[in-house]
Parts: C-alpha cells; sequence; structure tokens
C-alpha cells in the first residue's frame, strides 16, 4: 500500500518585542525608506529577554502545531529542527524541545542547512513517513538570530528577525500530501554569508570576540544573485518533478528575505502572478529557517490554501543552499473539542514535573557517586597507612 506524507498541523510564535526601522535608526546610520524600499521590512520581532532563545521560541511553535493538529506530544516520532542559532553547538536545540514539550516516544535531532533548512527537513520527514521508518514527524525552523547579529553592522543588522514555525507530517494512504522537492546546495560559496567563529575552524578565543568573528558576516550583493536565480531555477524544477506546470500551483511560500529577491525571481523570471505569492517579510524581516513554517502557517490560518490546492514551499540560504518541496494540501484538519485539547495541554506541566524529578534524580546519583569515590580515596588512604599499600618502587 503506497503511503503519502500530509500536513495535519502548523503553528508559529514570535516574541512580543517589535523592533520598527525607526528604532534601527536610532542605533545604526539608516533608515526607515532605505530599508523598505531595499528590502519591503518594516519591522521585526527580537527577543528581549535572556530566559528566550531558539529552544524556547520553537516550542511555543510546537504546541501551537500540535494543538493544530488535535495530537499529544507522545504522537510524536521524531522532531526535525532546522536552525541556524541552535542553543548551544550540542546538544541538539531539538532534543532540549523535545524534553520541554514532552514528547517521549519521538528521536529529535538539529539540521543545518541554513535558511533553506525547513524545507531539507520536510524531505527528511517525507522520507522517514514514506519509507516506514515514522510515522509522524514534526519539522520546527527556529531562530534568534537577533543574538549573532553584530549590531553596528547596517548591512546585516535591519534584515533580520526571530520567531519559528512548525509543522507535523504525517503518513496516510490517501494520495496527495508531499508530491516532489529539489534540494540544492554549492560549497564553492560558503565564504558568502557565514558566522565564522565558534566552531572546530577557528574556536571562540579573545581574539576572535576581538575581531567580531562571533557575528554574521554576508556579502549582500553576492547573495542577492544567487537567491534570484536559484529561486526561479528550484520552482521550475520540483513543479516539473511533480508532473505539474505552474499553471496548476495556486500558491508560493518563498523565503522572506527580501521582496526585491521575491519579485525579481517569483514574479518576474516565472511570470508567476504576484498575488498568488505569500509575503509577511514586511512584519518579520528575514527569520533564515522560521520564515516559510511561518508563513506557510499565516496563508493557511488566512484561507489562502483549500483541499486540492498545490503549493510551492521554495528558499535558499547560507552553504550555498536551495530546496523547493510542492505540496498539494489536504482536507481540513478538525479543532478537537475543547476538553480534549485541555486534556493535551495538562500534559505539559505534568511533563515538566517529571522531567524536573528525573534532574533531580540525577543530581542525586551523582553526589552519592562522588561521595562512593570520596570514600574510596578515604579507604586507599587508611590502607596505606595502616601499611596495607605496597610502597611504589623508586
Ligand atoms: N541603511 C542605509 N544604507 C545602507 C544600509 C542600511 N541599512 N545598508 C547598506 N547601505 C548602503 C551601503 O553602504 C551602500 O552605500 P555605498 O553605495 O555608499 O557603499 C548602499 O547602501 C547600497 O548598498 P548595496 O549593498 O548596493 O544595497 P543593495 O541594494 O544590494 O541591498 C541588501 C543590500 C543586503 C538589502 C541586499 O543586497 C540583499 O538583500 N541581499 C541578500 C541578503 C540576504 O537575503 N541574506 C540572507 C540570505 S538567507
Amino acid at each position: 500500500m503506497a503511503r503519502y506524507s500530509h500536513i495535519v498541523g502548523w503553528g508559529m510564535y514570535t516574541p512580543e518585542h517589535v523592533v520598527t526601522n525607526e528604532d534601527l535608526a536610532k542605533i545604526v546610520e539608516t533608515n526607515d525608506a532605505w530599508i523598505r524600499s531595499r528590502t519591503g521590512i518594516r519591522e521585526r520581532h527580537l527577543v528581549d529577554n535572556p530566559q528566550e532563545s531558539s529552544s524556547t521560541l520553537a516550542a511555543r511553535a510546537a504546541r501551537a502545531a500540535l494543538e493544530r493538529a488535535g495530537l499529544p506530544p507522545t504522537a510524536l516520532d521524531m522532531i526535525i529542527l532546522a536552525t541556524s542559532s541552535p542553543d548551544h553547538l550540542f546538544p541538539a536545540t531539538a532534543c532540549i524541545v523535545q524534553d520541554a514539550i514532552g514528547a517521549t516516544n519521538a528521536g529529535a535531532y538539529d539540521l543545518s542547512a541554513a535558511c533553506s533548512g525547513f524545507v531539507y527537513g520536510m524531505a527528511m520527514a517525507h522520507g522517514l513517513i514514506v519509507s516506514g521508518q515514522a510515522n509522524t514527524v514534526m519539522v520546527i525552523g527556529a531562530e534568534t538570530l537577533s543574538r549573532l547579529v553584530d549590531w553596528s553592522d547596517r548591512n546585516t543588522c535591519v534584515l533580520f528577525g526571530d520567531g519559528a514555525g512548525a509543522v507535523i507530517l504525517q503518513g496516510r494512504e490517501e494520495p496527495g500530501g508531499f508530491l516532489a522537492s529539489v534540494l540544492g546546495a554549492d560549497g564553492s560559496g560558503a565564504g558568502l554569508l557565514t558566522l565564522p567563529a565558534g566552531g572546530s575552524r577557528l574556536p571562540a578565543s579573545v581574539e576572535t570576540v576581538r575581531r567580531g568573528d562571533h557575528y554574521i558576516k554576508m556579502d549582500g550583493k553576492a547573495v542577492f544573485r544567487f537567491a534570484t536565480r536559484v529561486m526561479a531555477n528550484a520552482t521550475r524544477q520540483v513543479v516539473e518533478k511533480a508532473g505539474l506546470t505552474l499553471d496548476d500551483v495556486e500558491l508560493i511560500v518563498p523565503h522572506q528575505a527580501n521582496v526585491r529577491i521575491i519579485e525579481s525571481s517569483v514574479v518576474r523570471q516565472l511570470k508567476f502572478p504576484r498575488e498568488k505569492v505569500f509575503v509577511n517579510l514586511e512584519r518579520y524581516g528575514n527569520t533564515s529557517t522560521a520564515s516559510i513554517p511561518m508563513a506557510l502557517t499565516e496563508a493557511v490560518e488566512t484561507g489562502r490554501l483549500k483541499q486540492g490546492d498545490h503549493v510551492v514551499l521554495v528558499g535558499f540560504g547560507a552553504g550555498l543552499t536551495w530546496a523547493a518541496a510542492l505540496i498539494q494540501w489536504g482536507p481540513p484538519i478538525p479543532l478537537l473539542p475543547r476538553w480534549q485539547r485541555w486534556w493535551h495541554q495538562a500534559w505539559y506541566p505534568f511533563h515538566r514535573a517529571r522531567s524536573a524529578w528525573r534532574r533531580g534524580l540525577r543530581r542525586v546519583l551523582a553526589a552519592w557517586l562522588g561521595t562512593k569515590e570520596r570514600s574510596q580515596e578515604e579507604f586507599e588512604g587508611l590502607r596505606s597507612r595502616a601499611g596495607l599499600k605496597k610502597e611504589k618502587k623508586e
């Protein structure tokens, strides 16, 4: 029996704090007119609380997607989290989210393909589902790029925003859902958009921090040229791979980096109607891996997709990478009755307590083992003082 993977849940979360172009003009030499005309961005949401990070935003989006799907966290078999701003180099941010939402039956890993990461993640989820290795997979894109941006560099700081978006893919027998994908990379352009320090190539040091190598570096013009070319090509290729034409596509949800990139690639090169392209970057800026799931969530919630519609998700990013997926939208997903949703919500505090208990237990165990080690040392000391320990020969 053929298996298909359908999107059955979606959700997003952005931090409350909004930073407008005028706010940025107070910290770097820029202005609203320049930012709007060169990028289309009006404002962005940024974390302003040290407790917030990519994992906390991701967990909020994940909970929203689960609620929309009417699924408890325990239904997830796998969490794939695409991010360029993980909480740590390791452990994977996906594992922190797995614990935060109590997805106790799920494997979890991070995926690093920059802004194309979410579409890469969807292709991986589809592969797991159709090969029978998993049935319910959550794909998250989550970023707190504001923590990696040089707030004195006007070339980059005006572009990015923080946020998270998530979808849940589930195996079904009805045809449709994820139809095709195109994934590409060109590492010869790795230096065009990079965060040089903090990895094994250039470990963090006083010197790297002094040089600002722990911040995002970008050749904006080169990335722009690359983006306009690959967005159009990848869209064409994925439509062809699905055996369709652009006329069959009801909506394109592109990576929300710059409205000029979207217009010159998708609209002008593909001659695709502007009204069938979903754009929300004016309110969020470029949220990297989160931009496509956030835009998709808003597109669904505003009624832009109905059953049977074909939607193309297409992105590009550091690497260089690019990715496109073609999805046939499934039947509407009814919301669960309030009491059942409440029952699912009750899992979160329960699991938080369980997780705290496990952490406590580990600490107690570690302390106990530590005592044992000290006892062993004391024991050795006693033995040697009692002359039971043989003297080491010189
Ligand atoms: N405010 C005011 N002026 C700015 C500015 C800002 N925030 N940032 C740059 N400028 C200046 C430049 O210094 C330059 O001045 P100069 O001519 O005196 O040197 C001038 O504006 C034009 O800069 P330029 O680089 O030609 O602008 P651009 O039209 O290429 O737009 C980007 C710059 C970054 C918006 C554009 O190149 C871009 O979007 N690139 C892709 C970036 C991207 O999407 N990255 C993420 C990939 S996932």
